[in-house]
């Protein structure tokens, strides 16, 4: 059964709401269901085309990622990320939301940005499409993932944060994503919203977690956070795979006569 928006972003102080990526139809199909969220992240800019950061990820690339997505999603909700666009305009980012929304039938979109989206989040508010917003370490704003700071170190961070959160929420945004912040913040910023935190790199406070799925199962080495724990190796299970098969080519075991046309 399709997960509800409702339902999922209900669940602050009950369960912890599960997100994970995916860019593609087929690694789709196998998560879907397992999480509440799915999210077409721009980090497939460096996960899947290895480029330096999230920037390169155009409108187009994601309504073809986003498409291909919801197409394999039957049970988990799935949300795309709007991609960067260099100068901030409340217009184009409406424009480009819609555009992308409706095209793709996704369930909703993450943004990143602070109370500067307070307008922009009430007017797709109003017309139903729901927003999450990215606070926190926000990597749209680096050129290079080596760049990337933990938020919360200067002296005027939390107090900052709260009042965007406050704003984001109070335009009506359906959740807010916590990226790469010091503990204390994630912490103070769960227990004053109303709505649900998801959290990478945020601690354990958050109302739910997020990874990028390629660096949770170990299939993604060239960038190594702190946050991220390996519950697979899926590196080395592919690369052993491929050895046999080359091993079994060599030695003519493999085709044999049960995979070959007579
Ligand atoms: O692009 C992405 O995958 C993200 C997650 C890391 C939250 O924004």
């Amino acid at each position: 059964m399709k997960k509800q928006i409702k339902s999922v972003f209900n669940k602050k102080n009950k369960k912890k709401i599960i997100c994970l990526t995916s860019y593609s139809y087929n690694f789709t199909k196998i998560i879907d269901g397992f999480v509440d969220v799915i999210l077409v992240g721009d980090s497939m800019g460096m996960v899947l085309y290895g480029m330096d950061n999230t920037r390169e990820i155009t409108d187009e690339i994601m309504i073809r990622h986003a498409s291909a997505v919801k197409k394999a999603s039957k049970k988990s909700l799935v949300f795309f990320d709007l991609p960067y666009s260099k100068k901030f305009s409340e217009d184009n980012i409406i424009r480009r939301t819609i555009k992308i929304f409706n095209k793709t039938k996704c369930d909703g979109v993450k943004i990143e940005g602070n109370s500067e989206l307070v307008d922009v989040i009430k007017y797709l508010t109003k017309k139903s499409i729901p927003v999450m917003a990215h606070v926190g370490l926000q990597p749209q704003k680096f050129s290079s993932a080596s760049k990337f700071k933990i938020y919360g170190r200067k002296e005027d961070d939390l107090k900052n944060i709260l009042n965007d959160c406050k704003a984001l929420e109070k335009a009506g945004a359906i959740s807010l994503l916590l990226e790469g912040m010091l503990t204390k913040i994630a912490k103070q910023i769960t227990f004053s919203s109303k709505i649900p935190t998801i959290g990478i790199g945020a601690s354990e406070f958050c109302d739910g977690q997020i990874l990028v799925s390629e660096d949770m199962l170990g299939m993604f080495t060239e960038y190594h956070p702190k946050f991220v724990k390996k519950y697979a190796n899926l590196s080395s299970n592919i690369q052993n795979a491929i050895k046999r098969f080359s091993s079994e080519v060599n030695s003519n075991k493999f085709p044999n006569r049960k995979f070959r046309y007579d």
